[in-house]
């Protein structure tokens, strides 16, 4: 493993993204830093921290087989482990809201960003960004947002947390080639946000809102909505927000 801190820098997953193109840089590279300034999350939006409250780091991960239509391994690999530390710390109805939200009851602590590097149709290596609000203790414009803090009470150490996850992410992701797409989705599910209740969905293109029941993940990691008339379909993400 091979950690570079830095001060502070735009974002860790473009720094260790770039790093990656310039030079041959050792499997399992992580960049952690305590002051982000421009972090990015998914769908191009931005993604808030404090150098205080929030852990923010990205991994680099080498593969040596695996297809890119299995892509989605990689975040149900990193979600389980950051889902497993979290739960392993005491914080409170931890799950996974599709793709790869980390949420305490219905408050998101944490955000995954994967980018990778694709060659013919497999994936040669990827960068995994997560961001954990560890001791923010408000949120005064995201109503959506909570943190480990806010669900515990309890002050965390960074550095003790991060070395956690880190152990953790690394675990699982050694174990993303040998397990088959259907038991880590076996695993995901178990950990689903919302699987098997009625929740509203508004889709992105017509802002039209309709009822669901959530059933799980298809085999290429886009999320199966039951509809009313009972007719399952397929969502990427996309195409619609999951509302409540
Ligand atoms: C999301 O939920 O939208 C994903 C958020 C990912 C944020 C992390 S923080 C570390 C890494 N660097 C970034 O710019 N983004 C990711």
């Amino acid at each position: 493993m091979n950690i570079i801190k830095l001060n502070a820098t735009e974002s860790t997953n473009t720094y260790l993204k770039n790093l990656a193109r310039e030079k041959n840089i050792p499997d399992k590279t992580i960049v952690v830093t305590d002051n982000q300034i421009q972090g990015r999350g998914q769908r191009e939006n931005s993604w808030y921290s404090t150098s205080e409250g929030s852990l923010t780091f990205s991994i680099f991960k080498r593969f040596d087989n695996l297809a890119a239509d299995n892509h989605f391994k990689i975040s149900m690999a990193i979600s389980i482990a950051v889902v497993r530390i979290m739960k392993e710390i005491g914080v409170d109805q931890t799950c996974l809201k599709w793709p790869n939200d980390i949420m305490s009851g219905n408050k998101k602590l944490g955000g995954i960003l994967v980018e990778n590097s694709l060659w013919r149709n497999t994936i040669k290596s990827t960068v995994i960004g997560i961001g954990i609000n560890i001791n923010i203790e408000s949120f005064p414009n995201l109503p959506q947002a909570g943190s480990i803090r806010i669900s515990t009470g309890k002050t965390f150490d960074k550095d003790d947390l991060f070395q956690k996850l880190v152990e953790e992410c690394l675990f699982q992701l050694n174990r993303v080639e040998q397990r088959s797409f259907s038991e880590w989705k076996e695993i995901y599910e178990k950990h689903l946000f919302r699987i098997n209740q009625v929740s509203v969905f508004e889709e992105s293109k017509t802002s039209t809102r309709f009822s669901g029941i959530i059933r799980g993940i298809s085999m290429d990691g886009q999320l199966l909505i039951e509809k009313k008339d009972g007719i399952r379909k397929q969502v990427g993400v996309k195409e619609l927000r999951l509302l409540f």
